[in-house]
C-alpha cells in the first residue's frame, strides 16, 4: 500500500451557510442562501421579521468553532477548508468599506485553527451571495458585480494574507447551471443564454481574484472549484461515447476556461446551436489568461451518459445521469464509485497538468443513537476507505494530489434539500430536521477510524477486494 506524502493535507470541508448560523448576526446582511430554506433547489421565501428556520442557526459553528476545531485537531487535521460568507464582509455587497465585525469574526477563525497546526482553505464564495445584489443588479447578469467580487476578494486577500495560503474561488461553479439562483443569482427559470452570460461574468471575476491573489499574497496559492460530475458512456456504442464526450464537456468547459486562460474551441458551436450569444470583450479575455494554480473538484458519484433519447428522459437526480447497472446507491440515489475518483483524478491531471485538491467528497447517510450514546457508522467508515484506496491508486499513477478534504467532517445541514437526516460527519451534531435538539457534539466511530488513517498516512486502509 502507497503511503500518503508527509506534506499531503488531510482535513474536512464546510460552508458558512451550512454550518455557522447567526444569519443576521454582527452587521451581516442577508445572503441568497438565506432567503432559501428548502436547499439550493428550493423557491426564494422573502423573509419576514422574526421568523426562524434550521438554516439560520445551522450547527451554530459561528459561536462553536473552538470545541470543534479541537475535534478536528484530535482526529490529526492538517486544513480545514472553510468559505467566508461574503456578505458578512459586505452586508449588502456594493459598499466601499467593510464590516469590520464581520471581518474579525474570520480572524478569530483563522487564528484557532493555527493554533491547532491546521491550514485554512478558504472558499470565496460557496453557494452564497450577498442577496441585495440579486435584487438591485440582477446578481451576476450584472457587469458590476465582477468589480463588487473583485473588491469583495482584493479585502479579504488583504486582511488574511498573512493566515490564509490556499484559496478557491467559486464552489462548483458548473452547478450554476442546474440551480441559477444559487449560482449566479438569476431566477431558477432563467435561459441559457441568461445563466451562460452571468457565468461568463463570473469566470471573469474568479480569473480577477486569481490576479489580485498572486499580487497580494505571492506565496499563497488559489484554485478553482469544479462539481467533479463524471460521465461514462452508458455502452460501448459509438453514439453513447460521443454522448458522454458531450455531457462531460458541460463541466469541463469552467475547468478549461479557468486553467487554460480562455473558452475551448467546442464552445464556438454548443454556443451557436444553442443560439446563444455572449457579450465577451477584449479586456475579459485579457482577464481570463489569469489562470488557477491548482484544481480543485468534488466527487461523490459518476453516472452514465446515453444518445438514447427515452433513456436521457428516464435519467435522474439533479445532475441527468442514466443510472448505471454496475454500482449500488445511497439512500438519497448517489450512486457510489470509488474507482470513479481514481478515474477523474487521472481524467483532470491529463487534460490540465496541474495539482489536483479533492475538497469535497463523503456519503449523505441517516445515523442512529444508540442509547449509550454511539454512533456506529460502518457504512461511511467503508466509503471513505474504498475512496481512499483509490486516492493512492491515484498517487501511484503518478498524480499530483495536494489534499484530501472530506464533506462534513461534522454534521450540517445538507445543501440540496436542507435537511439534518441526510448526515456526512465523523462528529455527530445532535439537532433534526425541524432544527430541534442540543447541538450537542458526538465522536462517531468513524471518527476514530479516520484519526488513525491520517496518523498512519494511509497504513489503516484496507485494500480493495
Ligand atoms: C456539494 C456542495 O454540491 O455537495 C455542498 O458543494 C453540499 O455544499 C454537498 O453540501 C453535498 O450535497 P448535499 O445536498 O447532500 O448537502
Amino acid at each position: 500500500m502507497t503511503l500518503f506524502p508527509a506534506d499531503f493535507l488531510w482535513g474536512g470541508a464546510l460552508a458558512a451557510n451550512q454550518a455557522e448560523g447567526a444569519y443576521l448576526a454582527d452587521g451581516k446582511g442577508l445572503s441568497t442562501s438565506d432567503v432559501l430554506p428548502q436547499g439550493v433547489f428550493g423557491p426564494i421565501v422573502e423573509r419576514v421579521a422574526g421568523d426562524n428556520g434550521l438554516k439560520d442557526q445551522a450547527i451554530d459553528f459561528y459561536h462553536r468553532y473552538p470545541e470543534d476545531i479541537a475535534l478536528f485537531a484530535e482526529m490529526g487535521f492538517s486544513c480545514l477548508r472553510v468559505s467566508i460568507a461574503w456578505s458578512r464582509i459586505f452586508p449588502q455587497g456594493d459598499e466601499d468599506e467593510p464590516n469590520e465585525a464581520g471581518l474579525a469574526f474570520y480572524d478569530r477563525l483563522f487564528d484557532e485553527m493555527t493554533k491547532h497546526g491546521i491550514q485554512p482553505l478558504v472558499t470565496l464564495s460557496h453557494f452564497e451571495m450577498p442577496y441585495a445584489l440579486t435584487q438591485r443588479y440582477g446578481g451576476w447578469a450584472s457587469r458590476q458585480t465582477i468589480a463588487f467580487f473583485e473588491h469583495y476578494a482584493r479585502t479579504v486577500f488583504t486582511r488574511y494574507r498573512d493566515k490564509v495560503k490556499y484559496w478557491l474561488t467559486f464552489n462548483e461553479i458548473n452547478m450554476a447551471l442546474h440551480a441559477p439562483f444559487t449560482g449566479v443569482g438569476l431566477p431558477p427559470d432563467s435561459d441559457k443564454q441568461a445563466v451562460y452570460q452571468a457565468l461568463h461574468h463570473q469566470l471573469v471575476a474568479s480569473a480577477r481574484s486569481v490576479t489580485a491573489c498572486h499580487e497580494l499574497i505571492p506565496d499563497a496559492r488559489i484554485g478553482n472549484m469544479l462539481l467533479g460530475g463524471v460521465r461514462y458512456p452508458l455502452t460501448c456504442r459509438p453514439e453513447d461515447v460521443q454522448e458522454a464526450l458531450r455531457q462531460n464537456r458541460t463541466w469541463q468547459f469552467f475547468g478549461d476556461v479557468q486553467a487554460r486562460g480562455a473558452y475551448p474551441a467546442y464552445m464556438r458551436r454548443f454556443f451557436r446551436e444553442a443560439g446563444i450569444e455572449l457579450d465577451i470583450r477584449a479586456s475579459d479575455r485579457k482577464d481570463l489568461r489569469a489562470t488557477v494554480d491548482f484544481i480543485s473538484f468534488s466527487y461523490y458519484m459518476s453516472g452514465c451518459a446515453s444518445a438514447d433519447p427515452s433513456l436521457a428522459e428516464q435519467a435522474g437526480g439533479t445532475l441527468g445521469m442514466v443510472p448505471n447497472p454496475h454500482l449500488p446507491s445511497s439512500e438519497w440515489g448517489w450512486q457510489i464509485d470509488p474507482q470513479g475518483l481514481r478515474y477523474l483524478l487521472n481524467l483532470l491531471y491529463d487534460r490540465y497538468q496541474k495539482p489536483l485538491f479533492i475538497v469535497e467528497n463523503g456519503l449523505g447517510a441517516r445515523d442512529e443513537v444508540t442509547p449509550d450514546g454511539r454512533i456506529h457508522d460502518p457504512y461511511r467508515i467503508q466509503y471513505f476507505n474504498d475512496h481512499l484506496i483509490q486516492v493512492a491508486e491515484a498517487l501511484d499513477d503518478g498524480v499530483e494530489i495536494l489534499g484530501y478534504t472530506s464533506w462534513g467532517p461534522i454534521d450540517l445541514v445538507s445543501a440540496s434539500k436542507a435537511e439534518m437526516s441526510k448526515r456526512y460527519g465523523f462528529i455527530h451534531v445532535d439537532l433534526d430536521d425541524q432544527g430541534h435538539g442540543s447541538l450537542e457534539r458526538r465522536r462517531k466511530d468513524s471518527f476514530y477510524w479516520y484519526r488513525d488513517v491520517i496518523r498512519s498516512r494511509g497504513q489503516t486502509l484496507k485494500p480493495a477486494g
